[in-house]
């Protein structure tokens, strides 16, 4: 086997990367550059190496270069509409005795995305005035998450979907870019999670957004993460995925909800077989 299919078997069985062979020539410069980067020019050495295991910073650099991190604030606008319109009046009614509800950005990539939920929570905060709302976002790329963390993005960024009056109220501009406001930064609990491991010590949550990831996966890789989120999920929470993502032929455990595209609840019959996980 040569180095490079080594290498795609490695982040196949590490993060569940399938590389679309029309994809090959631009995966293999990625390798190149990554490689020239850290001083190897032996590819097979490299590839050894990282499967050695013993260099666990080489292997998040190489994740980090070969992952694909495009996002943008309010990303198909129907999520954010649907979460306004829908999903957060519901909950609100259903867990009006217990104020509490946990969100999971699970693939957050740069924060563009957390950050967009939080923005819409804060400009409902009158509905949800002594709840406790949490907000947790994960990613597998170190460096994504820091730059999410971080929170300052260039004029490029904010120009890509976010309103100006949003912008103007979460945002400030200073030497390094735009820098979200801090009580939204502060909202947000980020973490490093591989969706390919174990992810049941998150707890349960009443919305997980779970988008532009499962595609870049294998059909068994998609079937078992959406297994384990459904697992994670309240019977009656919500699944959102990108818009042009499907669970046809991944889970029966999901029904698309009606006027939203990448919107789905338990479906009826399992919601009733379910029993909550509960939170750490
Ligand atoms: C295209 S971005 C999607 C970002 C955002 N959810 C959106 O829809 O705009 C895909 C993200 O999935 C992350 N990712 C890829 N494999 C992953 C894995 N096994 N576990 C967790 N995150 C992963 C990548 O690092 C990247 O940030």
């Amino acid at each position: 086997m040569n180095a490079f299919d080594e290498l795609a078997r490695l982040l196949g069985e590490r993060i569940g990367m399938a590389i679309d062979p029309r994809r090959r020539a631009s995966i293999e410069a990625r390798l190149a550059g990554l490689m020239a980067d850290c001083g190897y020019s032996d590819s097979e050495e490299f590839v050894r190496r990282l499967r050695s295991g013993l260099d666990p910073a080489l292997m998040n650099r190489t994740v980090d270069a070969m992952v694909t991190c495009e996002t943008l604030f309010f990303r198909d606008r129907a999520p954010f509409e649907a979460m306004r319109g829908v999903v957060l009046p519901k909950l609100k009614e259903t867990r009006r005795d217990f104020r509490n509800l946990r969100i999971w950005s699970a693939a957050c990539a740069t924060g563009q995305e957390p950050y967009s939920i939080a923005m819409v929570i804060d400009d409902m905060a009158r509905d949800f005035a002594g709840w406790r709302v949490d907000i947790v976002a994960s990613d597998i790329s170190q460096s994504a998450l820091a730059a999410a963390r971080a929170g300052v993005y260039s004029q490029f960024e904010v120009q890509r979907g976010l309103p100006t009056a949003m912008l103007l109220r979460y945002f400030r501009k200073d030497a390094a870019g735009w820098r979200v406001a801090e009580h939204l930064q502060a909202a947000i609990d980020f973490r490093h999670v591989n969706l390919v491991s174990e992810f049941g010590a998150l707890g349960c949550f009443d919305v997980v957004l779970c988008r532009n990831v499962l595609m870049y996966m294998d059909v068994e890789r998609r079937r078992d993460i959406l297994r384990r989120i459904s697992a994670q999920l309240a019977p009656d929470g919500y699944l959102m995925l990108g818009a042009t993502e499907t669970i046809v032929g991944l889970t029966d455990d999901f029904v698309a909800a009606p006027g939203f595209a990448g919107l789905f609840t338990h479906r009826p019959q399992k919601r009733g077989t379910m029993r909550l996980v509960a939170n750490s």
